[in-house]
């Protein structure tokens, strides 16, 4: 068992079981890379500030990096008794170097070192989770291009409703992964303000530098407030939140794909290696990593939920509570990060079955807005062509005929504007060729914003 760094105070030393349930070096070692880069921006500028001997701080700073190589090496042997990960680094430090590294911790408090710590893991992350989406991005932009002319009947209320172009749905995906990407753009720049120099809640006495230890740490700003400084838990939650919200794509992303692989709809096959089998149903091929996919967002969701709560009703400054709010962090990035890996292999290894999707295309009610549209261009009001049309696919389907087959003198029947060019409307092709509006799935429109995303992505 280490020493406490508070343990003069204590005329007792705490039970084991306290000394068991209060550390937290199981989980927060992971931050060691960033708590040694912490402590040496802080004695770099007490060094230069005078706070402490230049020899010390560079005694102090020469220590740190041994360390922090055998971290990286990951042959730093982690002590399982330590309070936390600072405690050990501190500790380790003093076995390297002696007494000068009783100095390092001079002007700090573990409350503000906690604080700089994750805000450096997170800005980190959130660096990578960018770089993730925009792979996932490149993935799923690749099998758009691949297949930009396939015709897809289109889906609401999981009623069949009108043609799109599968690349349009494609980049439909794209659009709400762009949102996450620029929300935790958004929310690093929050993340981005450096709370070191606080101390334990209300500053200090000692002339340190804050803005040198900021510069050195390659933050954008400085906390403004020190209360504030060591209570301030939103860019976890901000994190969590964004996760969140991202996870909510994926999991739709995930349910598309889960249903456009059944036999019922068979739109696309998800090679083997992204499936796995049943003990019991020889034929089955399930799509397991898209359920686990879809499935994650209860995790993460939960992790959110557990920070909110956690941070709910807490006092003002610095709480043990606070210790708490890593696990859920750690598990949201660590089930984020994989799902993005895993989703930008399973899009490069799908097949997308297009003469069976064809085979859907003749089902005429896919047109339905096609006719109205085309009796309004003759005049008719939007309620009547409602009308007509509602009556014919009626009729159509009670007599087993389809529009297609009724003849000239059958169509005006429902009204007088029909003529011989309504038959160029019931086919996919014209159906997405019909659509004009900005942002629709008219080809020519879905073909720019491919390229446009191509060169937002490789820029
Ligand atoms: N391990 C704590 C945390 O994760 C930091 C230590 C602060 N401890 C204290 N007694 N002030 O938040």
């Amino acid at each position: 068992m280490s020493k406490k760094l508070w343990g003069s105070r204590f005329s007792k030393k705490p039970s084991a079981f306290t000394d068991r349930f209060t550390s937290s070096i199981s989980f927060d070692k992971r931050l060691a890379k960033y708590d040694i880069l912490g402590s040496i921006a802080h004695a770099k500028m007490l060094g230069k500030q005078k706070i402490i001997p230049l020899k010390d701080a560079s005694l102090i700073v020469k220590g740190l990096k041994s360390i922090l190589k055998d971290v990286q090496k990951g042959s730093f042997k982690f002590d399982a008794g330590a309070e936390d990960v600072h405690s050990n680094i501190q500790e380790a430090l003093a076995k390297r170097i002696g007494d000068p590294a009783h100095k390092l911790h001079t002007a700090r408090s573990r409350n503000d070192q906690i604080a700089l710590d994750v805000k450096m893991y997170i800005k980190d992350q959130a660096q990578e989770m960018i770089d993730l989406i925009i792979s996932l991005q490149k993935s799923i932009l690749k099998l758009a291009k691949s297949n930009a002319k396939v015709i897809i009947p289109g889906y609401t209320h999981l009623q069949i409703a009108q043609c799109v172009l599968l690349a349009h749905q494609l980049l439909a995906y794209m659009e709400s992964l762009e949102r996450d990407k620029t929300r935790i753009e958004d929310a690093l720049k929050r993340a981005d303000l450096m709370p070191l120099g606080a101390c334990a809640f209300s500053g200090t006495g000692l002339p340190i530098d804050r803005e040198n230890v900021k510069k050195e740490l390659g933050f954008g700003g400085l906390t403004e407030n020190s209360i504030d400084s060591v209570s301030d838990r939103d860019f976890i939650i901000e994190m969590l939140a964004d996760l969140s919200i991202l996870s909510v794509h994926l999991s739709r992303i995930a349910e598309d794909l889960i249903l456009w692989s059944t036999k019922e709809f068979n739109f696309i096959d998800i090679d083997f290696s992204f499936c796995t089998g049943s003990s019991i149903m020889p034929h089955k091929k399930n799509p397991d990593v898209l359920e686990l996919i879809r499935g994650s967002f209860g995790k993460i969701h939960g992790d959110l939920s557990s920070v909110l709560i956690l941070m709910k009703g807490l006092p003002s400054s610095y709480n043990r509570d606070l210790q708490l709010d890593k696990p859920p962090l750690f598990d949201a990035i660590d089930t984020m990060e994989n799902i993005l890996e895993i989703f930008a292999e399973l899009f490069q290894n799908i097949v997308i079955e297009k003469e069976a999707i064809a085979a859907r295309l003749t089902d005429e009610s896919l047109f339905s807005v096609d006719i109205v549209e085309y009796l309004i261009k003759k005049g008719v009001s939007y309620r009547q062509a409602h009308d007509i049309v509602g009556k014919m696919v009626r009729d159509c389907l009670d007599k087993g005929k389809k529009i297609s087959g009724l003849n000239l003198a059958e169509l005006r029947k429902y009204s007088k504007h029909f003529d011989k060019g309504l038959k160029d409307v019931l086919n996919a092709q014209a159906s997405v060729d019909l659509k004009v509006s900005y942002g629709s799935t008219n080809p020519k429109l879905v073909a720019g914003r491919i390229k446009n995303w191509e060169t937002r992505l490789n820029r």
